[in-house]
């Protein structure tokens, strides 16, 4: 009986682990309008730093000894982001907030991430990496609007520190866990979604950045690692899906969703450039983070979304809201800070609105970044060039 019982259970268990591929939420199809919530750089909450022993004192001893430190360790002695990670969870809350009360508003029916899901190492297959992801994710974005929101998911530097385990982690196991993470089906950090309206159709190409820096290939960089070493040597696999991709694509718009910055005021990532030039063939919106701020550029016919602020701001990486030049188009940063914050994008058959909502950062002392009505658009711009 015993025995039979367990053999049922079994072929059952052997029923399910060949036939369940994760069903990830999506966005509902046939909408007039469709609003989209776009944000990255955010996941700080129950990182816990190296201490402070190790990083300044032992560190440098096994190193003198040649003793290997692993990338994720010297990661977690990061001398900003320790003095950051108070600050950041407590703006990575207040902000989580925010964007649920604009997306209350709006409506919003998913949210596309431009990635750093996971300060400071990411997370891979281990009690500690599920933890980090119930703290940081499930339970950060878990009431009102976002318990049945379908994200549409990307990677970040952050997320490529642990290499091909944290990598997986995400693309692979992640699905399974909380039907909301979505990273599409292949299991890849490369994928393809398309938002269906009544009578238009929007394709997002998701890429994986991280492949396509040089600096990272530097064995100094804590990026250098196995899965950013092969697909470094690998980055046509991705130029060419993004090509195959928009050409077959009939889309009215069709997006690059990545995490790093081609147009930035801090710093331009140019080895982005062959994917940004089939953007521009095929009259493309480029949406990315990377840098901690609020952002609109144009440049190679071409708007760049830069929406990087759901976590912890620095005015810098907006060159403390002074523009470099005409390309500059909107920054939400001061002397002080970046501001925290999100854009939505409107998607219809005429025109896709974009929207940037600034949280006014008030705290006990003071207020960061005064904006006089935060649940009104700071700043917004419409796109009614169609993709071809
Ligand atoms: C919100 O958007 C969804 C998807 O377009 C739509 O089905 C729903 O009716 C909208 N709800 C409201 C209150 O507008
Ligand atoms: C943390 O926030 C406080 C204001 O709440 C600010 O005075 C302080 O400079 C911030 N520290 C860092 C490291 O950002
Ligand atoms: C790192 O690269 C430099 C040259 O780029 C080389 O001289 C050095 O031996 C390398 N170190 C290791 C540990 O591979
Ligand atoms: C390069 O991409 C191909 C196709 O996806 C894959 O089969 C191969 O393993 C990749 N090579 C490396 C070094 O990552
Ligand atoms: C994109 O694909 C087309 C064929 O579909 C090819 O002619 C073109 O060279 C490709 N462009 C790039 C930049 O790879
Ligand atoms: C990025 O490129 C633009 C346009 O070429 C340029 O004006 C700007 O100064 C560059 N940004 C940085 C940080 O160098
Ligand atoms: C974008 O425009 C700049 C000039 O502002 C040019 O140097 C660069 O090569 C262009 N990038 C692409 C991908 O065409
Ligand atoms: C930041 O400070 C500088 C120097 O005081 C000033 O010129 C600039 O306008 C300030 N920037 C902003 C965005 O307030
Ligand atoms: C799509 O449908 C809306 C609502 O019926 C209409 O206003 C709009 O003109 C249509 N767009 C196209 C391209 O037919």
């Amino acid at each position: 009986m015993f025995v039979l019982a367990s053999a049922a259970a079994s072929s059952l268990l052997l029923a399910i682990s060949v036939s369940a591929a994760p069903k990830s939420l999506v966005a509902p199809q046939g909408a007039e309008v469709l609003t989209v919530a776009v944000f990255g750089d955010y996941g700080w909450t129950g990182w816990i730093p190296a201490p402070d022993h190790f990083c300044l004192e032992v560190m440098a001893d096994l190193k003198a000894a040649g003793i290997t430190v692993p990338n994720e360790l010297v990661n977690d002695c990061d001398p900003g982001d320790k003095a950051y990670i108070n600050n950041a969870t407590a703006l990575q809350t207040d902000t989580a907030n925010y964007i649920g009360q604009v997306c209350t508003m709006k409506n919003c029916s998913a949210i596309i991430s431009v990635g750093d899901n996971f300060y400071d190492s990411g997370v891979d297959f281990t009690t500690g990496g599920i933890l980090r992801f119930e703290e940081a994710w499930v339970n950060m974005y878990a009431q009102g609007v976002f318990r049945d929101m379908p994200w549409y998911q990307c990677l970040g530097n952050h997320d490529v520190v642990k290499g091909q385990a944290g990598v997986d982690f995400e693309t692979k196991i992640l699905p399974y866990y909380d039907d909301r993470w979505n990273f599409g089906t292949s299991g890849l950090p490369y994928w393809t979604y398309h938002l269906v309206g009544s009578n238009w159709t929007a394709t997002f190409v998701v890429v994986d950045s991280d492949c396509f820096l040089s600096s990272y290939q530097k064995n100094t960089s804590v990026y250098y690692n196995e899965y950013t070493i092969g697909c470094h040597k690998n980055t046509s696999v991705q130029v060419d899906f993004l090509n195959q991709t928009f050409s077959n694509s009939k889309a009215d718009w069709k997006f690059l969703q990545l995490h790093h910055p081609y147009m930035s005021s801090a710093t331009n990532q140019t080895d982005l450039a062959p994917l940004i030039q089939i953007v521009e063939a095929h009259k493309g919106i480029v949406l990315n983070g990377h840098d901690h701020c609020l952002g609109h550029y144009y440049n190679n016919n071409t708007n760049f979304i830069l929406s990087g602020a759901a976590g912890y701001p620095q005015g810098g990486d907006c060159n403390n809201g002074i523009p470099l030049g005409p390309f500059t188009k909107f920054l939400a940063a001061n002397n002080n800070t970046g501001a925290n914050g999100l854009v939505t994008m409107d998607i219809s058959s005429t025109s896709v609105n974009v929207e940037y909502y600034v949280r006014d950062m008030l705290f006990i002392n003071g207020d960061l970044y005064p904006v006089a009505h935060d649940l009104m658009p700071s700043y917004k711009f419409q796109i009614t060039q169609k993709s071809i």
